[in-house]
């Protein structure tokens, strides 16, 4: 285990190949497995689960008691809420079809992909190999199994959109034409397909 510094907490687990930068904070009891890598600025919070290899990159938030499980990737300023599970097993078992135990060797591990600015709400299941696309928002206990557009806003069981949002997080209204305009910041996206979203560049 790592030896404690001032910015990971006395209980977390951290494994002594993990990087973790120093402007980093890990709270209580969470672990973080060997080779995985923590940018700046982030917050692991208390109980979280960062697996081994995962690699998170900067001025993210990884809520109290989500499970990251290898080989997620995860990049700049991303939200990851409390309880949040990303899975990375598809047909998952616990034994091999003659009853003995399964081992890594046995199965092939499949990650989810979170690109930067994307929220995940709380206590949504994330079913690798799914991609979270850009500044997109999953609603809480949503189940991702299908890939999340850019500033797409999704929620339910299965995970569907109802919207588009914006930087700011806030859902984006209807300007007519294929136009989107955030209500808190006034950027203007446009609807390019029906899946796609872009920011305007004079916004
Ligand atoms: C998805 C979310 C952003 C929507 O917020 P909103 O724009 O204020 O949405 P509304 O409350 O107006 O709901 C819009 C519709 O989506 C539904 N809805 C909202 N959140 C939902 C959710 N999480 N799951 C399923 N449906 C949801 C509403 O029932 C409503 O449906 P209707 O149009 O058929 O009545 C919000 O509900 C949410 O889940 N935020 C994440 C919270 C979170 O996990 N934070 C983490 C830190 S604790």
């Amino acid at each position: 285990m790592a030896a404690f510094t001032a910015n990971i907490h006395s209980t977390a687990d951290v494994a002594d190949s993990a990087t973790i930068a120093t402007t980093t904070h890990v709270w209580h009891y969470a672990q973080v497995r060997e080779q995985a890598s923590i940018g700046d600025n982030c917050v692991v919070g208390r109980g979280a689960y960062i697996g081994t290899g995962v690699e998170v990159g900067d001025n993210c938030k990884i809520q109290n008691y989500a499970l990251i499980y290898e080989p997620a990737r995860v990049a700049n300023g991303v939200f990851i809420g409390p309880a949040v599970v990303f899975t990375n097993d598809q047909f998952p078992r616990a034994i091999n079809p003659d009853g003995t135990p399964k081992s890594a060797s046995d199965w092939d591990a499949v990650g989810v992909t979170v690109h930067e600015g994307a929220s995940i709400g709380a206590n949504s299941v994330c079913i690798a190999p799914v991609t979270i696309g850009a500044w997109s928002l999953v609603g809480s206990g949503s189940t991702v199994v299908n890939d999340v557009a850019d500033f797409a806003l999704v929620v339910g069981n299965p995970a569907r959109r109802i919207g588009w949002v914006g930087r700011a997080g806030r859902p984006l209204v209807d300007d007519g034409d294929g136009l989107w305009v955030c209500p808190v910041t006034a950027a203007r996206y446009r609807q390019t397909a029906a899946h796609t979203l872009i920011e305007l560049e004079n916004s």
